[in-house]
């Protein structure tokens, strides 16, 4: 890992900020491998450095991952001129890890949304390869019946001629209905489920991999995940 400034890294362990910081190593309240730091700017390797705060030693995560409940009416982007993004939900003190949506799910569409700075991970969750499903709870105009769940089961087919991977199809006793599909393609789960001329009405993610989302969690807030539950997101079914 490339070095870093002792107040960088501080900060991203999410103490305090950089200002902060500076005022914390002037009172000498911080210790750099044993020893009391004297200045901030001092370049750290964060994977050897033992720094401590108060007599804490601090724990440096190379990475972050967050779980948030989409809301309805954002966009799945980092940015964006004009609409609201999923990153405007989240604080500076975590925004500053240059996060990103794990793949996207359509603005009107809500429910469970990975938000990290790891590329690696964000790749293996979205690459059908990986074989990780993803649930999603559909309500639709008409309710899906015993062909449509064998037709998903076969792979659908959309109106511009795609070919889906075979995905599942339960149908829900109110009527709506649960969909789990391995890849992401635009719109997915909205052509899937038209093209069996079950258009649909509202769409949430449930779950990706082994990971369901955390129900009390509102509409647009989010939290870390916990190592375990990291784990569960790359469970095969
Ligand atoms: N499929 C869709 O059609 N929309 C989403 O947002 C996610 C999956």
């Amino acid at each position: 890992m490339p070095l870093m400034r002792l107040d960088k890294y501080i900060s991203d362990c999410g103490v305090a900020s950089r200002r902060e910081i500076k005022q914390m190593i002037k009172t000498g309240r911080i210790t750099l491998n044993g020893v009391v730091a004297a200045t901030a700017e001092i370049k750290i390797d964060p994977e050897q450095a033992v720094v401590t705060v108060d007599g804490t030693a601090l724990k440096y995560d190379k990475y972050h991952y967050f779980m948030l409940n989409k809301p309805a009416g954002v966009l799945s982007a980092t940015d964006d001129g004009k609409q609201k993004t999923v990153l405007n939900l989240f604080l500076p003190e975590h925004k500053k890890f240059n996060l990103f949506p794990v793949g996207r799910l359509d603005k009107d569409t809500t429910g469970l949304l990975l938000i990290t700075d790891d590329g690696d991970f964000a790749h293996k969750v979205i690459s059908p390869k990986s074989e990780i499903f993803k649930v999603y709870h559909a309500h639709t105009r008409l309710p899906v019946n015993a062909a449509d769940i064998a037709a998903f089961k076969q792979g659908v087919t959309l109106s511009d001629g795609t070919l889906c991977l075979p995905a599942g199809l339960e149908l829900c006793e109110d009527g709506s209905c649960l969909v789990t599909v391995m890849e992401g393609k635009y719109h997915q789960v909205k052509r899937m489920l038209a093209s069996r001329g079950k258009p649909v009405t509202a769409l949430k993610r449930l779950q990706i991999g082994d990971l369901k989302l955390d129900e009390s969690l509102k509409p647009g807030e989010y939290r870390p995940l916990t190592a375990d539950e990291l784990c569960r997101v790359m469970k095969k079914k």
